[in-house]
């Protein structure tokens, strides 16, 4: 098929390592001119070095691509999107990658690993993706892909800053999927699991090659092709496998709306949680059509 990116510019933020570098790297395999942004600081979110970017885009062009470093924090998301526009003249795609962690669980938790933490994954994917969002309108073409985790869907022990950003990304993306429908933009969030350093200590050197973060990079580009039709979406993806998550909601129980009691929840708790003929609802909308299915409204 041959997919690939030579009209398109793409923005990867926390492009200097890990599945950022392997996103970047792909994209300019495959044609794109790509912003290599990263901040270049540690882990854990202190400390800066603009060679990291720089160092990322050589690599870029030794391998016969078009690359330019951006050393800015992507919490000054409308410098990222400008040297975009400076640079290559447009913005097609953003892929919001660049990530911390300050792993602590709640009663140990800070107000600076909490803040830090939001301030990178969700307060910067905001600051990009809203500065993009607003040429992607004038040109009517965009992609996005937000980067969740497993610990922002299910939750995970130690990490509540980092899953509550994490999920609220999720939100993010498909709201922007709602808001870009008209206009040609498409946004869809990964949940991925890769070898990088934020894992590098955790793991054996045998994981470590199966996850390599070059078989989640085949799946963001594709997200990003003008052919992908998806948005608004979430994936799972690593170690060469990718999936679909989506929403599922029981029929429920139906009370009357005019009043009922602790009780009538109790009584009807096993309705409640019963899976069966479940739905898996796509909008709002469909909140709304069931809460009209309501037996007790027909009777009023
Ligand atoms: N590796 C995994 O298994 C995994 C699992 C779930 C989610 N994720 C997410 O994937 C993304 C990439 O993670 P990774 O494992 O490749 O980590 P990584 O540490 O290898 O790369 C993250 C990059 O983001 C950059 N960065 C940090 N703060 C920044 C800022 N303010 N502005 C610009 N750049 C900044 C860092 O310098 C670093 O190069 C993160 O959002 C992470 O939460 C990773």
């Amino acid at each position: 098929m041959g997919l690939d990116f030579s009209e398109r510019v793409a923005i990867v933020t926390g492009a200097g390592n890990g599945l950022g570098a392997s996103h970047a790297r792909l994209f300019g395999s495959l044609g794109a001119r790509v912003v290599v942004n990263d901040l270049g600081g540690s882990g854990d979110g202190t400390g800066s070095d603009e060679t990291v970017a720089e160092a990322m885009v050589a690599e870029i062009k030794a391998s016969g691509g078009d690359a330019v470093a951006n050393g800015d924090s992507v919490t000054d998301g409308e410098k990222i999107v400008q040297c975009a526009m400076d640079t290559f003249g447009r913005v097609d795609i953003v892929v919001n990658n660049a990530g911390i962690l300050r792993d602590k669980s709640l009663h140990k938790m800070t107000d600076e690993d909490w803040d830090l933490v939001y301030q990178v994954h969700l307060q910067g994917a905001y600051k990009v993706s809203q500065a993009a969002f607003q040429r992607m309108r004038e040109a009517g073409y965009g992609r996005f892909v937000m980067t969740t985790s497993a610990a922002g869907i299910y939750g995970n022990f130690g990490q509540a800053n980092y899953s509550a950003c994490k999920l609220a990304l999720h939100g993010l993306s498909q709201t922007i999927a709602i808001e870009g429908r008209a206009k040609g933009i498409q946004s869809n969030t990964i949940a991925p699991i890769a070898a990088s350093r934020l894992m590098g200590t955790v793991m054996d050197e045998e994981a470590m090659e199966l996850l390599k973060p070059e078989v989640v990079s085949p799946l963001v580009a594709w997200l990003c092709h003008e052919d992908c039709t998806s948005s608004g979406d979430l994936f799972e993806v690593g170690a060469g496998w990718i999936s679909r998550v989506r929403w599922e909601r029981s029929q429920g129980s139906y009370f009357d709306p005019a009043g009922f009691s602790v009780d009538d929840v109790a009584d009807q708790w096993e309705a409640i949680n019963d899976f069966t003929d479940a739905e898996y609802p796509t909008g709002t909308s469909s909140t709304f059509k069931s809460i009209q299915k309501n037996p007790h409204l027909a009777n009023d």
